[in-house]
């Protein structure tokens, strides 16, 4: 039984507000941290792989991506307004399902984070290099790409991916006001250069190319929306703040859903407003398929400006998923599960300073080294098992803590939770087989960690006291 011993929530909450975390975020910080974590990648790398998949039906791709991740911000803005402590899922499942479940959702959102971070750093090197070679700089090919990841041409290392993550972690392990203003400023550039090109494009599309609209069927359509669910993922990290926010209870559901809400309709009006440019099949092979639309529509100048865009925003997703990891990781040693030493605070930041730069320095290897093309699956496969854990678990609080004071409250339980399961697994069902064996890998990887060094070190291991067995 023990495997599934849950930690007191009233204990939680009491060491949360000791733990030395400032508390300096409001609900515009959300907001915008939100949105930080989820444009990026998603909307201006994989959009054309999407329409590639889905035709000018991608617009329904991301509304079904959309609803999943809906219905998952729901159970999460309860359980933020409820618990309102470091650790987002992990901590949430720590109190309702037990510590296996616990370990292994954190464990998964370490694949989800930090392949996250890596796979963006891949992505903002692309652009960045682009840019570069705009202004004549071109970078010696062996530091341009990790080994293999371009087919006949050999190189070493991904320089500019590995610099990034360093540059992130440091700005992340300087301190949380810091690297939110900073987050701020890129965030608001990134939405005005979507809302750019909306207001722009909108004025090329032509309705021909929407026909026909979903030329892949229905298959088209789904398999597009598990690939488009990468372009989504971030909202979640809002919750890793929650230590540092002033008034968690009322500000996480409006950061969670807020951010989530404003996403979806940028999105779709992105992807319909594209497919209606430029015909979809056109996107084959293209990287930049935002901008490729405005060079398309004869505007280069938006175009530039597009891909300029696109590199603060994949720097915000950087930021704010490194962010989140480190938090988890706090969290997860805070508890014994990890070792103590991540768990310490730096006394003049503030911040959990030996987390980030281990994480910082584990992923700048991997998006050095790693190609990372298939990994937006396996990124994917972790987020959606975890969204459809936090819905299961918020059916377990109802049932084991209904009283527990939460200024926010999921609608239709249990109607919406079971949804939500429903659509990750639907979602999980068009991922690819080779994107499960991975996982399941992974999985049982964290599996071993836990029974050779968690179990045993963990806080409520020692001071069973918390305990409710
Ligand atoms: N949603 C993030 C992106 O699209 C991960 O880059």
């Amino acid at each position: 039984m023990s495997l599934f011993r849950t930690k007191n929530i009233e204990a939680m909450l009491e060491v949360s507000e000791h733990d030395g975390l400032r508390k300096v975020l409001g609900p515009v910080d959300l907001v915008l941290m939100g949105i930080g974590a989820i444009i990026g990648t998603g909307i201006f790398v994989l959009t054309g792989t999407g329409a590639l998949t889905a035709g000018p039906a991608l617009t329904v791709s991301f509304i079904i991506a959309a609803m999943a991740c809906g219905f998952a911000a729901l159970c999460y803005a309860e359980f933020a307004s409820a618990i309102p402590v470091s650790g987002s899922i992990y901590t949430y499942c720590y109190a309702t399902l037990g510590e296996i479940i616990a370990w292994m959702i954190g464990w998964d959102l370490l694949l989800e984070y930090g392949l996250a971070t890596s796979a963006v750093s891949v992505g903002w090197s692309g652009y960045f290099q682009s840019l570069l070679a705009g202004f004549g700089v071109q970078l010696p090919r062996a530091l341009s790409a990790a080994p293999g990841s371009v087919p006949d041409v050999h190189t070493l290392v991904n320089l500019p991916a590995i610099l990034i993550m360093l540059a992130i972690t440091w700005v992340v392990s300087y301190g949380v006001r810091e690297s939110t203003r900073l987050n701020n400023v890129m965030v608001v550039i990134k939405i005005g250069v979507v809302v750019l090109f909306i207001a722009v494009g909108v004025w090329h599309v032509q309705p021909a190319n929407w026909q026909p609209f979903a030329p892949f069927g229905f298959s088209g359509v789904f398999n597009a929306a598990a690939l488009m669910f990468f372009a989504f993922i971030g909202f979640d990290a809002v919750t890793s703040a929650a230590e540092e926010v002033r008034n968690p209870g009322r500000d996480l559901p409006i950061g969670i859903i807020g951010s989530l809400a404003v996403c979806a309709v940028l999105y779709v009006a992105v992807a319909a407003i594209m497919t209606g440019i430029v015909p979809f099949a056109k996107f084959e092979g293209v990287d930049h398929p935002v901008s490729l639309a405005l060079q398309y529509a004869g505007q280069n100048w938006v175009a530039g400006f597009v891909d300029l865009g696109a590199i603060l925003g994949m720097t915000t997703v950087i930021l704010v998923m490194t962010y989140g990891q480190t938090r988890i990781i706090f969290a997860m040693s805070r508890d014994g599960l990890l070792p103590e030493v991540l768990s310490t605070v730096h006394p003049v930041h503030a911040t959990p300073f030996t987390a980030t730069w281990t994480v910082g320095i584990v992923f700048a290897t991997i998006a050095g080294f790693v190609p990372l093309n298939v990994l937006a699956e396996l990124i994917n496969i972790g987020t959606l098992s975890a969204f459809a854990l936090i819905s299961v678990s918020i059916l377990v609080l109802r049932r084991t803590h209904p009283h527990l004071p939460r200024t926010f409250r999921c609608p239709g339980v249990p109607v919406v939770p079971l949804l939500s399961v429903a659509f990750c697994l639907f979602l999980m069902l068009h991922l690819q087989v080779v994107t499960w064996i991975a996982f399941l890998c992974w999985l049982v990887l964290g599996l071993l960690i836990y029974f050779g060094y968690s179990r045993r070190n963990a806080v409520l291991h020692n001071h069973g006291g918390d305990a409710q067995d």
